[in-house]
């Protein structure tokens, strides 16, 4: 038996095994809310062998939407429309997961496909967006730099939400604070630029956060709760691994139970240079440096390379993106590929296309 398809114990849960579905966001929703193609988009992960599929980066607010076609969590209705959605990866054996965002200065911004780049203009359904300093990312509007009363909404908002993900049936509950967006804004020394206590110091570049990890952990006392950090903005004077791990560690103190390592995002000039496994070193070094469970993501796109990173104790678990993209069978494939013994992972439906191993 691999370790990829041995079952993880998550805060109290049981995930089937180790591979599971990092959040992508589909720009796809009208008015923050899901519909047809993140319930087809998701479910069918599940039925893939996922096990935890966590929903694109969700908007706490509207104006924490990246794109005005991202989904939200910010009224009843939404909740309402998630719930099926949730109980179709549940009824498949995935454990339903979303990730709780706000955009900061990278909101109100084209989608992928809309043909146009950069901020979208009010005229055109775009909002002014907020951010820990009035610093913008390189070529979108500049955005205004939060008070205390909106760093207090702010707070209140990612906790509404969750009371709304934990009611719609979501489990897990990642909080966003990678790939440049707000949280990670006020991480970085790059682009917060703030002199109160939200700013300067590690402690203080850390309290939100720190403050909304404990405002989710208040408001859903038994979901799995998650932090997503970028460990490097691959700039000069940046963000990095070491003030990840001292953070996570800190976070894990006030409630978070788990850590999904990804990077870069936050300034136009960074320099990553991608290949296979590029962000595992990343993991590795906020595991053992933070004491903390995390998962590895990006370019891991075969059960083999997903269990030697788990054997050589980089990660606890593996997280994909595009792999699930091009095969959302992406685990039942490299359950065949290691040769493990199905263990119920396929679905009855399909048996008849399964490839024997043994
Ligand atoms: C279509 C698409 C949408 C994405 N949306 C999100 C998102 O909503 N939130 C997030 O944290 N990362 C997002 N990502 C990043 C992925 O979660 C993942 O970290 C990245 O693609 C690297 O993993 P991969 O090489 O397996 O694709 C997105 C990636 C893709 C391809």
């Amino acid at each position: 038996m691999s370790l990829l398809f041995t079952p993880y114990e998550l805060a109290g849960r049981t995930v089937r095994n180790r591979l599971w579905v990092a959040p992508m966001c589909q720009y796809s929703a009208k008015d923050g809310m899901p519909n047809d193609w993140h319930h087809v988009h998701l479910a069918q992960f599940a039925s893939g062998g996922a096990g935890v599929v966590i929903a694109e980066a969700t908007a706490v607010v509207p104006e924490g939407r990246i794109s005005p076609e991202d989904v939200g969590l910010w009224n009843d209705e939404q909740r309402d429309a998630w719930a099926p959605i949730v109980a179709a990866i549940r009824d498949r054996g995935a454990i339903p997961g979303v990730q709780l965002a706000h955009a900061g200065r990278k909101a109100s911004t084209w989608s992928p496909f809309a043909g146009n780049r950069g901020s979208v203009p009010e005229t055109e359904g775009g909002w002014t967006t907020v951010a820990p300093s009035a610093v913008a990312y390189e070529g979108f509007a500049t955005p205004d730099a939060l008070d205390d009363a909106g760093i207090e909404r702010i707070v209140a908002a990612f906790a509404a939400a969750a009371v709304r993900a934990v009611a719609a049936g979501f489990e897990v509950l990642e909080v966003h604070a990678a790939h440049g967006y707000l949280l990670h804004q006020f991480l970085s020394p790059l682009s917060n630029l703030r002199e109160d206590r939200y700013g300067g110091s590690l402690e203080n570049r850390a309290r939100l956060l720190l403050e909304i990890v404990e405002a989710v952990r208040a408001a859903a006392p038994d979901a799995a709760l998650l932090v997503r950090f970028s460990a490097s903005d691959w700039a000069e004077g940046g963000w990095d691994a070491e003030q990840t791990a001292t953070v996570a560690a800190w976070a894990a103190q006030r409630g978070a139970d788990f850590f999904d390592i990804s990077s870069g995002g936050l300034v136009s000039h960074q320099r990553i240079t991608t290949g296979p496994g590029y962000q595992v070193p990343l993991a590795a070094e906020v595991r053992r440096d933070g004491g903390v469970a995390v998962a590895a993501v990006g370019e891991i796109t075969s059960g083999t390379q997903a269990e030697e990173i788990l054997q050589s104790g980089a990660a606890d678990v593996i997280l994909a993106a595009r792999e699930w993209l091009r095969d959302p069978h992406f685990a039942l494939r490299a359950q065949v590929e290691l040769g493990d013994s199905d263990e119920g992972l396929w679905p009855p439906q399909y048996e008849r296309a399964r490839p024997r191993t043994h």
